[in-house]
């Protein structure tokens, strides 16, 4: 055979994993079914992927071809957080350092810190400045190997400010999702009155924009009820659903996202023996947040208990500036390993295919395989293993974005 046309060839590869896929997200024993080929290549055309396979399969390629010699290194699809909130300005390093002298998250956010201290810097960032955070905040997600990112509004709870944030997501090249229910801005009585406001003034230019929607389901913020009323509204408006659930306490945000036909049920640190049935029992994916369970101090997710139920499960890091200042999904994976259990084949699948399937894209994201995006992350390392083992270290040594070597 020979192909024919300008194209990219990485090739030598020490290894190339990738996990398997079909039509919907991966569980059970199929979560950990990864691909290995020892000595492989990868050959792009434009923005897709056209050919892998080990280097003695390697057809004849006529015409223009650029080859990239990646001996020792391996490739991996490139990484997918499905879950961020990478719109905001400010930091919150002064909470941080209180909370190391003792001070609980939940605390400062009921004395109007935490969520709410970021609403006001986030305001005052304007567009521009917004922009330019989650310009900034990519820029950091590449550099981790995260190829495809979905952010999060919920910072601003005005209309100017959510439109904003959602827009500079969307200029950044993320996957916007409208947190339209994250808390209750200072300037509205009760959590009713502001989803009075934000239903009926922000949804309808948001749901121009975003492509899902999403609530923090938790004491302190929306309960059961209020969740309901906001997701079947978006739901109306064409908006996929998700949900910030069991972070703190079980408040039904299992049940409410089975019902409601959910994407995903995100966080579940609280979750107990009951909705882990609950979940392995729908499509619903629960998405894991190690990073966020470590950086607050809270028990770690019940990954394993979940997995082995026959629950689908997606990594992502919740990078935001309160409870994740992370935004590294290698440390996400090596904490899915060292923290949930998890095997470096189930972590791997976990932030590439199944989170695909949570923002609705794995038939072009999430594996290498023909026809699918020529998104591939490179790491520094002989196996690709280490991209859960190197905890904390630069694994990743470059990354391949539609075809385009950065
Ligand atoms: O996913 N839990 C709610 N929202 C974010 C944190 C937001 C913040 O602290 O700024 C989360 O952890
Ligand atoms: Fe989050």
């Amino acid at each position: 055979m020979t192909l024919t046309g300008a194209r990219l060839l990485l090739r030598d590869f020490a290894q190339l994993a990738t996990p398997a896929g079909t039509g919907a997200p991966l569980r059970g024993p199929a979560l950990g079914e990864v691909e290995v080929l020892e000595d492989a290549f990868v050959l792009c055309d434009g923005e897709s992927i056209e050919a892998v396979g080990r280097m003695r399969d390697l057809p004849a390629i006529a015409g223009d071809v650029v080859e990239v010699e990646c001996r020792g290194l391996c490739a991996v699809p490139g990484l997918v957080d499905c879950h961020t909130h990478a719109a905001f300005g400010g930091d919150r390093v002064d909470e941080f350092s209180f909370r190391a002298g003792g001070a609980s998250y939940e605390e400062l956010h009921a004395a109007g810190g935490g969520i709410l201290s970021t609403v006001r810097a986030t305001r005052a960032a304007g567009e521009d400045g917004l922009r330019a955070a989650v310009e900034l905040h990519r820029s950091w997600m590449l550099r981790e190997g995260t190829t495809t990112f979905e952010a999060k509004s919920g910072y601003g709870l005005d209309r100017a400010t959510e439109l904003a944030s959602l827009r500079a997501i969307r200029q950044a090249g993320g996957v916007p999702t409208w947190l339209g229910a994250h808390a209750v801005p200072p300037e509205l009585p009760d959590a009713d009155a502001y989803l009075d406001f934000a239903l009926s003034e922000v949804l309808p230019e948001a749901a121009e924009i975003a492509e899902a929607a999403d609530v923090f389901l938790e004491r302190g913020a929306f309960d059961a009820t209020q969740a309901r009323r906001y997701l079947e509204t978006c739901r109306e408006a064409g908006l996929a659903l998700r949900l910030h659930g069991d972070q703190f306490t079980e408040s039904g945000a299992i049940p409410l996202a089975v019902e409601l036909g959910a994407r995903s049920v995100d966080h579940l640190e609280a979750t107990g023996e009951e909705g882990i049935r609950t979940l392995a029992a729908s499509d619903v994916v629960g998405v894991l947040l190690p990073a966020s369970a470590l950086f607050l101090g809270r028990p770690m997710p019940p990954a394993r208990a979940l997995i082995d139920a026959g629950a689908a499960v997606a990594l992502a890091t919740d990078f935001n500036p309160g409870s994740a200042f992370c935004e590294s999904l290698p440390l996400v994976c090596s904490l899915a390993a060292t923290q949930l259990h998890l095997s470096p084949a189930e972590a791997l699948a976990a932030c590439t295919v199944n989170a695909a399937h949570v923002l609705g894209r794995a038939d072009r994201i999430g594996r290498l395989a023909p026809g699918h995006r020529a998104d591939i992350t490179l790491l520094d390392a002989s196996d690709w293993r280490y991209l859960a083992y190197h905890l904390g270290g630069r694994v990743v040594a470059k990354v391949v974005v539609g075809g385009e070597l950065r």
